[in-house]
């Protein structure tokens, strides 16, 4: 019997190597905030949705997974998934623990739409998942008659949905479209009307998927930009046909590679376009990037377009911090383009990142010193001296971290020694054809 030391191929190393030229066109994976939406939204509508070009990544795998355990029917035909729902109120009790894995999202909405149907659930989900904060969705959905019993405010977590459940109107105190959006799953099913104040605006999704299934849902925005949106419980949903557009905070990825590797020119298609999720585009615009959109079909009610980025000497810059919520997932990537513009890029207002997949304010900036590039953090802002020539060489853990360790294979690609990551794994999280459609590009990446 021959026993192999080796890694599971899944879980191999990955090391990019110094490249030039990116060249080609690809279409990144479909939106994941919109695919998760979508399921949990066809789990509660009546009838069978359609979803085409859904993220086949493991974060929407547990929210598929979570959904069919509650009772929905889901399918895949090709490149088609169908889900029929069980409406709202239909829930099943399920079996098992509901397990979300390594995603945020999945998590936090689910326990909106558990919070006001009458079941015991148990959550749990990866370490990394254990490790962040639930009682920013815990505290409203008690309000709205749910009871919780969490491990320090953290998963693993016990819900017992409410029976009679209570609309509120709640305004946010994080600025968080998870918890818009638990809230408003929540109000689903219940009476009168539930509401959310936010005074930041946040990626709008749900407000406008919820019409696609033929809910009404009121958004009235004031004059300093704060909204009241305004969601009645208890309208069917209806199934609906969707064609889910490709995820910026993924086409993020070869857009920096794209503006930073020398000699470089690509074309990414059907890249969703809403004002709540481009903050990276208008960054790198501003910071000197030569980019071009062309209008595209609108897709799930949403704007698409394609994109054509070309290499161009960059230049640092303080990213305003109201723009933030806007790139919010995109830091670990700008923080690749601002490693080789001249001068200094300022972020701020970034204290968020220390709760995402892993405190990505300390790993971004252990990534950059580790490959060579001069890094001063705070609490909640950090500024990065770019350089013409970066050494690399270095080797990251990604504790997980699916966009730290795309972001770290990126910065290989302009690094005079490469940079490598440990395990690769955490990419299938997001975007399963990172590594075929880099390559496509140009991208040198080899198993190490
Ligand atoms: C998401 C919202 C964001 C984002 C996450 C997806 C969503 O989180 O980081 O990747 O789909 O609502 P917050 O709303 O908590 O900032």
């Amino acid at each position: 019997m021959v026993f192999s030391m080796e890694p599971p191929a899944q879980h191999a190393g990955l090391s990019a190597l110094p490249c030039r030229e990116l060249r080609g066109e690809i279409r990144p994976p479909g939106d994941k905030s919109i695919s998760h939406r979508a399921i949990m939204l066809g789990m509660l509508s009546i009838g069978t949705t359609e979803i085409h070009g859904l993220l086949e990544g493991e974060d929407v795998l547990a929210t598929i997974n979570a959904c069919r355990a509650l009772g929905a029917d889901i399918e895949q035909i090709g490149a088609q998934w169908f889900v029929t729902g069980v409406g709202i109120g239909g829930l099943r009790p399920p079996e098992n623990v509901l397990n979300m894995g390594n995603s945020g999202t999945a998590c936090r909405l689910m326990t909106g739409i558990l919070a006001s149907h009458p079941l015991q659930c148990f959550l749990n989900g990866d370490a990394s998942l254990r490790a962040r904060p639930m009682q920013r969705v815990t505290i409203p959905l008690s309000k709205m008659g749910a009871r919780f019993e969490t491990t320090q405010g953290r998963l693993p977590l016990m819900i017992l949905g409410a029976h009679q459940p209570i609309p509120i109107t709640y305004s946010l105190p994080v600025v968080s479209a998870q918890v818009k959006s638990a809230v408003l799953f929540s109000g689903l099913n219940c009476p009168g009307t539930t509401s959310v104040i936010e005074s930041i605006p946040t990626r709008n999704h749900t407000e406008r998927m919820l019409p696609l299934f033929g809910a009404e849902i009121s958004v009235q925005q004031d004059q300093a930009g704060a909204s009241l949106i305004a969601l009645r419980g208890h309208q069917e949903l209806h199934a609906a046909q969707l064609n889910v557009p490709a995820d910026i905070s993924s086409a993020a990825f070869a857009l920096v590679a794209a503006a930073v590797v020398p000699g470089s020119e690509i074309t990414l298609h059907h890249v969703m376009n809403n004002q709540t999720r481009n903050g990276i585009v208008q960054t790198l615009i501003e910071m000197g990037a030569n980019i071009t959109t062309t209008p595209r079909e609108n897709m799930c009610g949403e704007n698409t377009v394609d994109i054509v980025i070309a290499q161009a000497p960059l230049t640092g810059i303080r990213v305003p911090a109201e723009r933030v919520p806007s790139m919010v997932d995109e830091f670990p990537i700008l923080a690749v383009a601002a490693a080789c513009a001249a001068g200094v890029t300022r972020f701020e207002n970034i204290s968020e990142l220390c709760v995402k997949e892993s405190d990505r304010l300390s790993e971004t900036a252990n990534m950059l010193l580790t490959a060579g590039v001069e890094v001063a953090t705070g609490d909640d802002w950090m500024e990065i001296t770019g350089r013409a020539e970066i050494p690399g060489g270095g080797v990251i853990s990604t504790g997980g971290d699916h966009r730290i360790a795309m972001s770290t294979l990126i910065l290989g690609c302009i690094c005079a020694k490469g940079m490598s990551i440990t395990d690769r794994s955490a990419i299938l999280t997001s975007y399963p054809n990172f590594i075929p459609q880099m390559q496509d590009l140009g991208c040198i990446l080899k198993s190490s």
